[in-house]
């Protein structure tokens, strides 16, 4: 039976810890941009960092949980030779470690290198490297990158919400609320190329998957901004969701929990109490 995982999205290792803490932590994903926010917070405590050894820790926080290390190139060649590195640098400590690579690495539209993050997850996983394929936003890219032998592809759900309203001029808050049925406006639903949201895409992902009964690449939903969306890529099909802290703090509150419990401690009577006592 699948069931959807919970992988923390952080380079921090006091969040991994905290989430694992919780008994709820099944993975790990980072980027360059976390790992920045986490250098700079630790800086900020007159920390040191040795980035191999922040890494290795983190690793080992998370033996036997798959951890996303994302390459920095952005040719084919390159890609190819950072995703052997950080393999061989962070894979012995644990097995866990799993090498992200963009759907396609250019940063210039039409670019003739579109094709290389594609061709780097084909000769990554020939050798046995297991590829997160990040930085994806249309079911074409996942199919892409499952048939390279991706063994995660990472729809970016909150970032094609931002795009979607930013290319209709809606304005917004990262962290506002973006309907998984998507947002009607004029008469129709706004859209990108036929995605009406973030979860829309997470979902046209694993309907695609199933008709052809992919088995080998999970879909990871990622860039996720607040907790509705997590519920909405969990009914989607998701298999995983990596959850940023912020986000994750806030799963089990709620207000009528919350005042339950008020009322069950302000109802305990002494009988009731006393079987607890030894
Ligand atoms: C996950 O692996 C991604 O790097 C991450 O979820 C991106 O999230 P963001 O769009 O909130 O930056």
């Amino acid at each position: 039976m699948i069931k959807i995982k919970f992988f923390i999205d952080s380079g921090k290792i006091e969040e991994i810890e905290r989430v694992k803490s919780y008994g709820l932590l099944d993975g790990v994903t980072t980027n360059p941009s976390l790992i920045k926010k986490a250098v700079e917070s630790e800086k900020q405590k007159g920390r040191v960092v040795d980035m191999e050894k922040y890494i290795k820790e983190m690793i080992l926080i998370a033996k036997g949980l798959p951890v996303s290390l994302e390459v920095i190139g952005t040719t084919y060649e390159e890609m190819v030779s950072e995703g052997r590195k950080l393999y061989e640098k962070f894979n012995p400590i644990a097995d866990n470690v799993y090498v992200k690579i963009p759907a396609s690495p250019s940063t210039e539209e039409n670019n003739e290198n579109n094709f290389d993050g594609i061709k780097a997850i084909k000769e990554l996983t020939g050798m046995n490297i297991r590829v997160n394929c990040t930085l994806v936003f249309t079911p074409e890219q996942a199919l892409s990158a499952s048939k390279a032998g991706a063994r995660f592809v990472s729809p970016f759900t909150g970032r094609v919400d931002d795009y979607i309203r930013f290319k209709n001029k809606v304005q917004f808050d990262k962290s506002d609320y973006f309907p998984g049925s998507g947002i009607e406006k004029s008469g129709g639903v706004l859209e990108d190329n036929g995605i009406t949201s973030g979860v829309d895409l997470v979902e046209q992902i694993v309907i695609t998957f199933d008709n052809y009964d992919i088995r080998h690449t999970e879909v990871l939903a990622a860039s996720i901004r607040n907790t509705r969306q997590l519920r909405e890529v969990a009914l989607a099909g998701a298999d995983i969701a990596t959850i940023p802290m912020d986000v994750f703090e806030k799963m089990v509150s709620h207000y009528k929990t919350m005042e339950g419990m008020r009322k069950f401690i302000e109802d305990i009577v002494p009988e009731y109490s006393g079987i607890f006592k030894d």
